[in-house]
């Protein structure tokens, strides 16, 4: 019996620490000078990608929607890192009203921007502020506005880099350009929404990288693997024995999470991968709906008039 534990136990240990845990970003690539947004860096994914910038000597901007957990991450990566230049800046993405008013505090308060990471993300039923999908407006049609925005300082200081953590679960999503906006009433339709969000985020990365062609900025999609994040907060009661067995077995941790984003922010030479998927600190192919170009180009325009960028 005893041996039969062990066994499972070593066989668990084997399959964690070759499958589950994930590749390591090597690269010891020095950030001074730059600047770096992150988006929903107070926890999780974000706060462990903006905990390895900032030790590489980046100013690092954590654009959050609550004040509080903002300093307080701020306060703790400074603490953890030595370096004092890590700022809390408010952004709601359920609030494009917000995402406008950050960029003008941004641009007007920051002279450079050299990556911006489009992390925050949601599993969230209900409606946002401006009527669309929650889940759906936080994980892509903000994010969507917040790169247009802050385009022209990228510009300025390239060679830069857009990055925008994506997900495996992009594998059930859908582009339904006629609903894929309307608010969702129950948890799968929301979890649904999800899967499309991330769909949404690469498609975006793709089409972004062909109209950035020639100006040295970059960008790329990340899936981060499984990660034991308070992304699983909004899931139903019922769910959550499950999920707390899953996220224990089969999750990383949000270090472990953040290698591919900071691989993607860090690594030399994957210029030529612009507008590509990654997994693990390597490229990944993602499913043949999320290298539709004619599906990309139809999202971007569809998304340039929901965020009010042109007429509908
Ligand atoms: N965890 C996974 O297994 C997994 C797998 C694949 C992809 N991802 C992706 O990884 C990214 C990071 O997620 P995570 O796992 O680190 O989850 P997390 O710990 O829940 O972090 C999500 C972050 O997004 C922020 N956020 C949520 N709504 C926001 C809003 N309206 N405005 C601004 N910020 C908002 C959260 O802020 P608060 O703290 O204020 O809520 C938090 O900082 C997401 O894009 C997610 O889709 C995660």
């Amino acid at each position: 019996m005893l041996a039969g534990l062990a066994l499972l136990l070593g066989l668990y240990v084997l399959f964690y620490y070759n499958f589950l845990k994930g590749t390591r970003c090597r690269n010891e690539t020095g950030l001074r000078g730059r600047t770096v947004i992150i988006t929903g860096g107070n926890t999780g994914i974000g706060k462990a990608t903006a905990l390895d910038l900032a030790r590489r000597g980046a100013r690092v901007i954590l654009a959050c929607r609550n004040k509080v957990r903002g300093e307080c991450a701020a306060f703790d990566i400074r603490r953890e890192s030595g370096n004092n230049e890590v700022l809390f800046m408010s952004l709601d993405l359920a609030d494009l009203n917000s995402v406008r008013t950050f960029a003008d505090t941004f641009l007007r308060s920051e002279p450079r921007l050299d990556i911006l990471i489009n992390n925050a993300g949601v599993i969230h039923t209900g409606r946002s502020k401006d009527g669309f999908d929650l889940t759906f407006q936080v994980n892509q049609l903000s994010h969507f506005l917040l790169t247009h925005l802050l385009l022209d300082r990228l510009k300025r200081c390239t060679p830069s880099r857009v990055l925008v953590v994506a997900s495996s679960a992009h594998l059930s999503g859908k582009i339904d350009i006629q609903n894929i906006h309307k608010p969702g009433e129950s948890f799968l339709q929301t979890f649904l929404s999800y899967c499309n969000s991330k769909l949404a985020n690469i498609l975006t990365v793709r089409e972004l990288a062909n109209r950035l062609k020639g100006t040295n900025i970059t960008c790329y999609a990340i899936d981060p693997g499984f990660v034991r994040t308070d992304i699983f907060q909004n899931f139903p009661i019922w769910l959550k024995p499950f999920l707390f067995l899953i996220t224990w077995l089969i999750c990383r941790d949000p270090t472990d999470g953040a290698q591919t984003s900071i691989y993607c922010a860090t690594e030399e030479g994957i210029e030529m991968f612009s507008g590509r998927y990654f997994a693990n600190c390597r490229l990944k192919e993602p499913t043949p709906l999320a290298r539709d170009d004619a599906v990309a180009k139809k999202l971007w325009e569809v998304s340039e008039t929901m965020v009010g960028l042109t007429a509908s």
